[in-house]
């Protein structure tokens, strides 16, 4: 796949290209990325880009004409996308859609943003999230990211088949050594060498996990008839776990520890 980045920075991207698992996906030729300076397309004697804003007001605007000339050149048939806060909000299946592409281009604004009539040249609006950053670099870098590790021989599949958002729930709770770390234990579960009591008990911290952080994924999610019988076993442990808590804090509100305790006796009581 080929990743072509429009910037007026292309500096920035020196690091980021150079490290972990994206250098190594450049070096095995999973993917080309390359990062273009905008600039070399400017007519003007100094490689001016912008403009001041037409009808006044503070900061410059990406001229049409020098992003216009930089698309072309640079176009092999890409799937433009263009860098805003105002574009659709990115996420994980939109990252697997563009990861099915052979060559997409990042287009980074800067400044206060871009002309309006380069929105004509694109194929899709994308935002990173509602916020303002200085410029499309950082939001370029992360799709980048994102879609290079879907890539075929970038990393195992294993590693990212069971990420948060891949089945539309967040991920399980993850641990490894020491076993036990400042009075916290591992769940005993995860020690039994028991695959098929792992995999439950990882759905149904997923489904948890899910449920209390992000139920409006739960309401999306594909959930089979077995994760709704877990859904239910969550709910009557999540019931005990608000009665006992409920009869520690009416009893011994002073005495923090106890809350300490009430947890052991869910552990009992669930395990
Ligand atoms: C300061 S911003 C311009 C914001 C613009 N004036 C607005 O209010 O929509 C400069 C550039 O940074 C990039 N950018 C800033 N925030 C972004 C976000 N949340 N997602 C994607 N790109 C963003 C865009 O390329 C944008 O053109």
């Amino acid at each position: 796949m080929k990743i072509k980045i429009l910037t007026l920075f292309p500096n920035m991207f020196e690091g980021f290209l150079s490290e972990s698992i994206i250098k190594r996906a450049i070096d095995k030729n999973v993917v080309q990325i390359e990062a273009i300076d905008m600039r070399n397309y400017s007519l003007d004697k100094h490689h001016h880009v912008d403009d001041t804003p037409c009808g006044g007001g503070a900061g410059m605007v990406l001229a049409c004409d020098v992003v216009d000339r930089a698309i072309k050149a640079n176009d092999n048939n890409s799937y433009k996308i263009l860098m805003t806060p105002q574009g659709k909000t990115y996420n994980q299946q939109i990252a697997l859609d563009l990861a099915k592409k052979d060559e997409i281009m990042l287009i980074c604004g800067h400044y206060e943003g871009f002309d309006e009539r380069i929105r004509d040249y694109v194929d899709c609006e994308l935002s990173i999230g509602d916020y303002v950053l200085t410029g499309g670099e950082l939001p370029s870098m992360i799709i980048t990211d994102s879609i290079t590790r879907l890539l075929d021989n970038a990393i195992k599949e294993e590693s990212y088949e069971g990420d948060s958002f891949m089945d539309g729930l967040l991920e399980y709770p993850q641990y490894t050594r020491p076993i036990e770390y400042n009075g916290k234990k591992v769940p005993d579960v995860l020690l039994s060498g028991n695959h098929k009591l792992i995999n439950r008990f990882r759905r149904k911290e997923s489904l948890r996990r899910t449920i209390k952080r992000r139920p409006d994924l739960i309401e999306k999610a594909n959930l089979s008839k077995e994760d709704l019988k877990l859904i239910k076993e969550i709910e009557e442990e999540e019931k005990w776990e608000h009665l006992v808590y409920c009869f520690i804090y009416h009893h011994f509100p002073q005495n923090m520890e106890l809350v300490l305790w009430e947890r052991k006796l869910i552990n009992l009581l669930i395990f």
